[in-house]
């Protein structure tokens, strides 16, 4: 059987892509409609809502982890699962690959790069680390990171320091900057001449804090220093192109906000750093140095999830990646407006809009933040989750596309009797 008359196969078989009727009903006479407006239209995201299997057990405000996929997308990726259950090795020895690399393109549209400098890994952890642990670093040489990054990227920073010698420059990041440049500042202070790599997140995932990324990389690029950026909670959620971060290297995690199925990422390199890294697991020497597919060895593993990023795709330009950008900011600014001027809490997010999105952190002074998540379970069933490092203090909230105002106007009752009776 030949690959052509194999995929048509596939597609008699029942491997189609879903029609998503319930976003093609609600938009029916509002597609016109600009973002920022459909984003306060409570009917249109109940019509959303309805596409999920939603919990009743309490109101999930902790998607920050993962965002569980709707309807449409669960149902093709079953579908993708027992298609190549059917199919068996033969899948796994025929189109396998090239179906991975279709995906990738169809990330590479929404990155804003060449498909040649992107591929798909398992997770943020795996992009990242493969960048950090992957350079040829020297004994004596220098990275900048952040407090406030993600724990798995400070262990492996750690690591190379144990390994090889490399010196760590740990800044922090304020949660209410003044500007832009008071952040780049910062980062540019813990550069010397021995500095080869700087990370900084794009959306801090504990504060929801959206980083200048560009400015950063623009600036460490003055002083010869690689730009690692860590993007697993931007990706989808917000609208940006990668190369317009003028980055080295992107990583971000597909089953955040892309309701892509767990076990997917992607690892974008710019064309001119894809020599420089050692790839994490060995791919032999048939690959030129300029290929990213060196990178990209995985071993067997979950081909179903690679498959159903399509569908994950389908679902996101359905219902816009505007639309979605504009309602995930416009539920953060309903419930942090309306507790920033309550006595005795403290959102630790910026409040200019442009410096976070759907995610914000709320703290109550004298309540710790282990004790808020478990009250918020308990007493007003309110699943969050508890953050109690660096200059971040309280419950992290990460609403969905299927949030609605109703459920924050619990968080916001919840958080205000808990303030008061302080
Ligand atoms: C900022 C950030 N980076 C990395 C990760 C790790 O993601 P993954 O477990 O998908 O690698 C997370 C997970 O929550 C995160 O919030």
């Amino acid at each position: 059987m030949n690959k052509r008359f194999f995929l048509k196969s596939l597609a008699l078989t029942g491997f189609t892509f879903p029609a998503f009727e319930n976003i093609t009903a609600a938009l029916h006479d509002k597609k016109h409609l600009p973002a920022t407006q459909i984003a306060q239209d409570e009917n249109f995201w109940e019509a959303i809502r309805k596409g999920y299997r939603i919990k009743p057990d309490y109101i999930n405000l902790e998607n920050g982890y993962y965002c569980f996929q709707p309807e449409e997308i669960l149902e093709a990726f079953i579908k993708n699962v027992r298609e190549v259950n059917y199919q068996g090795s033969y899948y796994m020895r025929t189109v396998q690959w090239d179906n991975k690399k279709k995906a990738a393109a169809a990330l590479a549209k929404i990155a804003g790069c060449n498909s040649d400098e992107i591929i798909i890994t398992r997770n943020t952890t795996e992009s990242l680390d493969t960048i950090i642990g992957g350079l040829a670093w020297k004994e004596g040489d220098e990275a900048v990171m952040a407090e406030q990054d993600y724990g798995a990227m400070l262990d492996m920073f750690k690591q190379i320091a144990r390994r090889h010698g490399v010196v760590n420059k740990i800044i922090s990041v304020p949660n209410h900057p003044a500007s832009d440049e008071e952040i780049v500042a910062l980062y540019e202070a813990a550069i010397t001449p021995k500095t080869k790599l700087l990370m900084v997140c794009h959306m801090i995932n504990i504060t929801g804090h959206i980083l200048p990324v560009q400015k950063i990389a623009d600036m460490a690029h003055k002083h010869g220093v690689k730009v690692l950026v860590e993007g697993a909670h931007a990706f989808a959620h917000i609208q940006y192109d990668i190369p317009s971060l003028h980055c080295d290297f992107y990583g971000a995690s597909l089953h955040k906000w892309l309701s892509v199925p767990l076990g997917a990422g992607i690892l974008y390199v710019n064309k001119n750093s894809i020599p420089d890294p050692w790839p994490l697991i060995a791919d032999g020497d048939s690959k030129p140095l300029t290929d990213i597919y060196r990178l990209n060895h995985t071993g067997t593993h979950p081909v179903h999830t690679d498959l159903t990023i399509l569908n994950a795709i389908d679902f996101y330009y359905k219902l816009g990646p505007e639309r979605k950008e504009a309602r995930l900011r416009y539920l953060q600014q309903y419930w942090t407006s309306k507790l920033r001027k309550v006595k005795n809490v403290a959102v630790n997010t910026p409040a200019d809009v442009e410096r976070s999105c759907g995610i914000a952190n709320v703290g109550i002074i004298g309540i710790k933040p282990g004790l808020l998540a478990e009250r918020l379970l308990k007493e007003y069933k309110i699943y969050t989750v508890a953050i109690d490092y660096a200059n971040v203090h309280g419950c992290r909230i990460t609403p969905n596309i299927y949030t609605t105002t109703a459920e924050l106007d619990q968080l916001v009752k919840a958080i205000t009797e808990m303030a008061k009776a302080v």
